[in-house]
C-alpha cells in the first residue's frame, strides 16, 4: 500500500503521518526527515541539499528521486509519502517506478490549508535533534518545557527552515511548484481525499482515518 501525503509546509503532513502508519502498519517516508538525516551524517547529498533546503527551495529532482526510489525499495512499497512528490516531474517518475513493481498509490491525502496558518505554526515549532519528536509551543507541548518527551534531557530545537522569512519562500515555492502536483493526480483520475488541516490533531486524523478507511473497505 502506497499513500501519498501532499500539503503545504506546516500542514502536519508528519504529524498526521506519524499515526497513520501506525493504524495502516507502513513506513514513514519523509524526503525533508531523510535529507536532514543526510545532512547530518555529512553524505554528498547532505552537502547538495543543504543551500536548497537552507534557502527554501526544492532539492533538485534528480537527486531527490534516486533518494525515494531508494527508500521505497527498502520499505517494500508499504509506505506513507510525506513531502514527495513535490513536483510533476517526481509524481510521474513516482508513477514509472510502481509500475515497474505492479504497484500503484492507493490513496491521495492532500491537507489543505491557508498560508496564514501555517506561518503561525511553523513559528512555534520545535523537534527533537535525536528521535525527531515533534512539538509546538501552544497546541502540542512537551511535558517538560523545552525538553523531549522521549529523550530525557535533550533539548528541543527549531529547525533553521522555520525562520519566517525561509517560511515565506517554502510557501511560494509550494505555490509556484508544488500545487501542481494535486492537478497532476487529478488529471490522471487519481482520486484525491482533501482534508481540511485547520483544526484540532485528533479531528483530522479521524477525518483522514475516515477516508481512508472507506477507500480501503471500497476494494
Ligand atoms: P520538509 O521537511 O518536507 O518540510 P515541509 O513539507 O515544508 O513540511 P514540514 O515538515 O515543515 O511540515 P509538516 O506538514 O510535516 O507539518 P508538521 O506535522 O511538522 O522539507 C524540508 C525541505 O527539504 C524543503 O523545503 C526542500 O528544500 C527539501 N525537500 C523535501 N522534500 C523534497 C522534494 N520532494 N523535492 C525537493 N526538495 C525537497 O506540523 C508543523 C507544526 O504544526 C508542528 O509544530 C505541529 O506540532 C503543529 N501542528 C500540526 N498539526 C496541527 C494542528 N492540526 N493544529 C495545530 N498545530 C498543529
Amino acid at each position: 500500500m502506497v499513500i501519498v501525503l501532499l500539503g503545504p509546509p506546516g500542514a502536519g503532513k508528519g504529524t498526521q503521518c506519524k499515526r497513520i502508519i501506525e493504524k495502516y502498519r507502513l513506513v514513514h517516508l519523509s524526503s525533508g526527515d531523510i535529507l536532514r538525516s543526510e545532512r547530518a551524517a555529512g553524505t554528498e547529498l547532505g552537502k547538495k541539499a543543504q543551500e536548497y533546503m537552507d534557502s527554501g527551495k526544492l532539492v533538485p529532482d534528480q537527486l531527490i528521486i534516486e533518494m525515494m526510489v531508494k527508500a521505497i525499495a527498502a520499505a517494500n512499497g508499504n509506505c506513507v509519502l510525506d513531502g514527495f512528490p513535490r513536483t510533476v516531474v517526481q509524481g510521474a517518475e513516482l508513477d514509472k517506478e510502481l509500475a515497474l513493481k505492479a504497484k500503484k498509490i492507493s490513496a491521495v491525502v492532500n491537507l489543505v490549508i491557508d498560508d496564514e496558518v501555517v506561518e503561525k505554526r511553523l513559528s512555534g515549532r520545535r523537534s527533537c535533534p535525536v528521535c525527531g519528536a515533534v512539538y509546538h509551543i501552544d497546541t502540542l507541548k512537551p511535558k517538560i518545557k523545552g525538553f523531549c518527551d522521549k529523550c530525557k534531557g535533550q533539548k528541543l530545537v527549531q529547525r533553521p527552515d522555520d525562520k519566517p522569512e525561509v517560511v515565506k519562500q517554502r510557501l511560494k515555492t509550494y505555490h509556484e511548484q508544488t500545487a501542481a502536483v494535486v492537478g497532476y493526480y487529478s488529471d490522471s483520475g487519481q482520486e484525491i481525499l482533501d482534508i481540511e488541516a485547520d483544526g484540532p490533531i485528533d479531528d483530522i486524523t479521524a477525518e483522514i482515518f475516515e477516508k481512508l478507511d472507506s477507500l480501503v473497505t471500497a476494494r
